[in-house]
């Protein structure tokens, strides 16, 4: 984790919030890089999910009114116990107490448990994880809201103005991408645990008796996604909730986990929600959330299936995915430790870089004619410093798939040479059909589909 974090920074994928400040902790900024491999997942996942016909989109508002929290159950449940430890005053979830060490700076390597074990920790009590704020001028009780812990609520409030607009017929579904809040009492692991952080999250609306089909529908058409974008499929996996781990509203849970240097983590939930959502807000807002179905002539509360994914935490685990240490050739001869990402190419940030060999002979002009006519198309980075060896460690680093180089040959038959990050190896393609070849490889324009 250590090296992904120091990659992150060095290569502009992810930089600690209000660094000069000292950073505000479960807050992160995603740079050059990172902000390019963010939009790319997000594209692919949005693709995947509303270039079909049986799935809209949607763009709810943030701040939403406040009996929206009451109804989903948030304000009475979305709490973790909390416990504090009286003698350094540092503060834990209850229930991850097992793994988080002592508060104490000049403790270290002492485990908080074991402070627990010695009487020092108040008793748990529950904590909201819901950030507040205020409407208008007044901060008093009646101007209170919520920053969204979910997108989803956005979805359910919304569902039969999407419906009515867009006159699908049960099943069918929403997605949303944005962004969610959790006070989190510890975050941890880079962007594991954060206090703002992104998610894409789809909705399903079926008829109540084919929950359990579309549930296993959209469990491997998740696992799935994954796997095509490249990610190992013996890092990924499924857990299924026990009973007592269930979220307050579903039946059924499993969550997609993916196995980080710390371990495994999820990175997914999949929900069966049943009509819970659905008759909450009916109840709390005296309005009918109900399918009217013409054929039928019934009126159907429906269950609602949910994909819930993290785009930020995904964003680490592509990261993790994809980082690599190899031996690889020096031009002296010799071995060197080379780090690459290996980027499924429609995430990887910038797709192709353009070098001449030496900065004369008419290599830097004739290397610039090429960026210009793949800069339309995808993101490029033209780079005339230093030896080609460094420059090719350079976008291995960024996890750039493709790089154009411009030689003496160039100058005599208009071929430049084209290096895969992946094996290193090199191919001699005419300088005209660079475009067409990387529009190939990487899957389309701009941000390119699988
Ligand atoms: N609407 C259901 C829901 O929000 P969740 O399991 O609480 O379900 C879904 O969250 C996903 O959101 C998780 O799998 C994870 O990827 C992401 N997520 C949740 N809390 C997070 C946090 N504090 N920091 C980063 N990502 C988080």
């Amino acid at each position: 984790m250590e090296k992904l974090v120091s990659l992150s920074k060095r290569r502009g994928y992810v930089f600690q919030s209000s660094e000069i400040y000292g950073g505000l902790n479960g807050c992160w900024d995603f740079g050059p890089l990172g902000v390019e491999l963010l939009r790319n997942i997000k594209e692919q996942w949005w693709r995947s999910m509303t270039y079909r016909e049986d799935v809209e989109g949607l763009d709810a508002s943030i701040l939403m009114h406040p009996r929206v929290w009451e109804a989903s159950g948030h304000v009475a449940n979305f709490t973790d116990p909390m416990v504090d430890c009286r003698e350094c005053k540092a503060r834990f979830r209850a229930d991850q107490v097992e793994d988080a060490p002592c508060g104490n700076p000049g403790f270290k390597g002492r485990k908080a448990a074991k402070c627990q074990s010695e009487g020092k920790f108040t008793e748990a009590r529950q904590f909201n994880l819901m950030f507040k704020t205020f409407v208008g001028p007044a901060e008093d009780s009646s101007a209170v809201v919520y920053l969204r812990p979910e997108t989803a609520q956005g979805i359910y409030v919304n569902f039969l103005n999407v419906q009515s607009a867009s006159r699908q017929k049960l099943p069918f579904g929403i997605a949303q991408i944005g962004k969610a809040f959790r006070n989190e009492i510890n975050t941890k692991n880079f962007l594991f645990r954060t206090r703002e952080f992104e998610q894409m999250e789809m909705q399903y609306f079926v008829k109540p008796g084919t929950d359990e089909e579309q549930f296993e529908y959209w469990k491997e058409q998740r696992l799935q996604w994954f796997i095509r974008l490249g990610m190992h499929p013996d890092r990924l996996r499924f857990q299924e909730l026990e009973r007592d781990q269930l979220p307050h509203y579903a039946k059924r849970a499993v969550d997609i986990e993916y196995e980080f240097p710390f371990g495994w983590g999820e990175i997914e939930g999949l929900h069966n929600r049943t009509d819970y959502d659905l008759s909450r807000h009916e109840e709390y807002s005296g309005k009918a959330m109900r399918f009217y179905d013409e054929q039928t002539k019934e009126r159907i509360l429906p269950y609602i299936i949910e994909t819930s994914a993290g785009a930020t935490r995904q964003l680490m685990a592509f990261l993790a995915d994809a980082y690599q240490e190899e031996d690889a050739p020096t031009a002296s001869g010799k071995t060197e430790t080379r780090i690459v990402l290996k980027l499924h190419p429609s995430l990887a940030p910038v797709k192709a870089a353009v070098f001449p060999l030496v900065n004369r002979d008419g290599m830097p002009e004739i290397a610039r004619k090429l960026e210009a006519a793949i800069r339309p198309q995808m993101r490029v980075f033209y780079d005339d410093s230093g030896a080609v060896g460094r420059r090719y460690r350079r976008q291995d680093e960024a996890g750039t798939p493709y790089c154009f180089t411009v030689d003496s040959q160039t100058l005599e038959d208009s071929t430049v040479t084209v290096r895969d990050r992946d094996t290193m190896q090199q191919e001699r393609i005419s300088m005209d059909s660079s475009v067409r070849y990387l529009l190939d490889k990487t899957g389309g324009s701009r941000r390119g589909d699988l």
